[in-house]
């Protein structure tokens, strides 16, 4: 699948864009006011962005942040960036309390009558492709970005009688997510600190691995091993199912080249994920019947299987 906006030549107004962000103070001012912008969207959706990091940054992490961290984790470069603003990226407090108000406003226009909720509506429709698509419901399903909890819930309930298995590389995220499975009734109990190129698991322990945005933020390197380490993991007959942004949606293709820029200034490795061949890597990583499909107007499934 090739990509509109790696060939499309940055225009004035862009090039603009990019040299004033490269200015710290500038990047500094542009982030500060993005931000407002987006609480203040978040807000007037009934999304409460204040009242709720005001009510998580009042808990005492420490209990859990202990049992969940790896102290030996050693993160590579790409797991340190800057991401969507944070200067830690994914790996502090501020990103993780916000995580799930982010999300909501983020996604608020993607389905215009689900507005708020669409966020939801994006992962019901994501399990509607996995329950049409896979041979049979998975019993054992790994889900490899679980970051708050929020694709972990969503499995399980798409999938009641499967065991699910939550994974991220920050303890700050999974902290959260430990502490949302309690509050909803969750089965979920099972969160892995880690990489997700390296898990820490035994081969062929798995019938489904889920990605749900993830590969946007990876570098073609890490996304190559990540797709390896899933091989490994999967059960023959097993199935790897991701959703993420779709390069060839008419909003990417069509989208001003400024407004690209801004956008590409909090996800580091967008251009990275845009020019790469997924079918390709997933097939040279040793999967079998690769099938695309649309999930919203921005957004894609891949499911690959391996051979049974
Ligand atoms: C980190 S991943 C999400 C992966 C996770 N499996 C899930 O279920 O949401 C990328 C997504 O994070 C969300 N996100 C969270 N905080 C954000 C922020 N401050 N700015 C932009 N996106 C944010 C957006 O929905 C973005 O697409």
């Amino acid at each position: 699948m090739r990509v509109a906006t790696e060939a499309r030549r940055p225009d004035f107004t862009s090039r603009l864009v990019g040299k004033a962000l490269a200015v710290k103070p500038l990047w500094a001012l542009a982030k500060g006011q993005a931000r407002r912008m987006m609480i203040q969207r978040a807000e007037r959706l009934g999304i409460p962005w204040r009242e709720t990091v005001a009510e998580l940054s009042q808990q005492d992490w420490q209990p859990l942040w202990q049992s969940i961290q790896r102290v030996d984790l050693a993160y590579p470069a790409n797991y340190t960036a800057s991401f969507h603003g944070y200067d830690a990226g994914h790996l502090c407090w501020e990103a993780a309390y916000e995580f799930e108000v982010a999300s909501n406003a983020v996604h608020s226009s993607l389905y215009p009558e689900a507005g708020p909720a669409s966020d939801q509506a994006l992962r019901e429709g994501y399990h509607a492709v996995l329950q049409s698509q896979l041979p049979q419901p998975p019993a054992r399903i790994l889900d490899l970005h679980a970051t708050v909890g929020l694709s972990s819930f969503a499995l399980e309930q798409a999938f009641p009688a499967a065991s699910v298995t939550g994974l991220d590389f920050s303890p700050h995220y999974l902290s959260l997510a430990a502490y949302n499975a309690a509050r909803r009734g969750s089965k979920v109990t099972r969160w892995i600190h880690a990489l997700p190129e390296a898990t820490g698991l035994p081969d062929r322990s798995v019938d489904l691995v889920s990605a749900f945005l993830l590969f946007h933020e990876m570098p073609q390197g890490t996304t190559r091993r990540i797709f390896r380490e899933v091989r490994r993991l999967l059960e023959p007959g097993g199935s790897f199912a991701l959703m993420d942004m779709n390069p060839a949606s008419g909003v990417y293709q069509t989208m001003p080249a400024f407004v690209m820029t801004l956008l590409k200034s909090t996800e580091p490795f967008m251009d990275a994920y845009f020019a790469l061949d997924l079918e390709e890597e997933l097939r040279q990583a040793g999967f079998d019947e690769i099938v695309s499909s649309v999930c919203s107007s921005r957004h894609r499934a891949v499911i690959a299987r391996v051979a049974g």
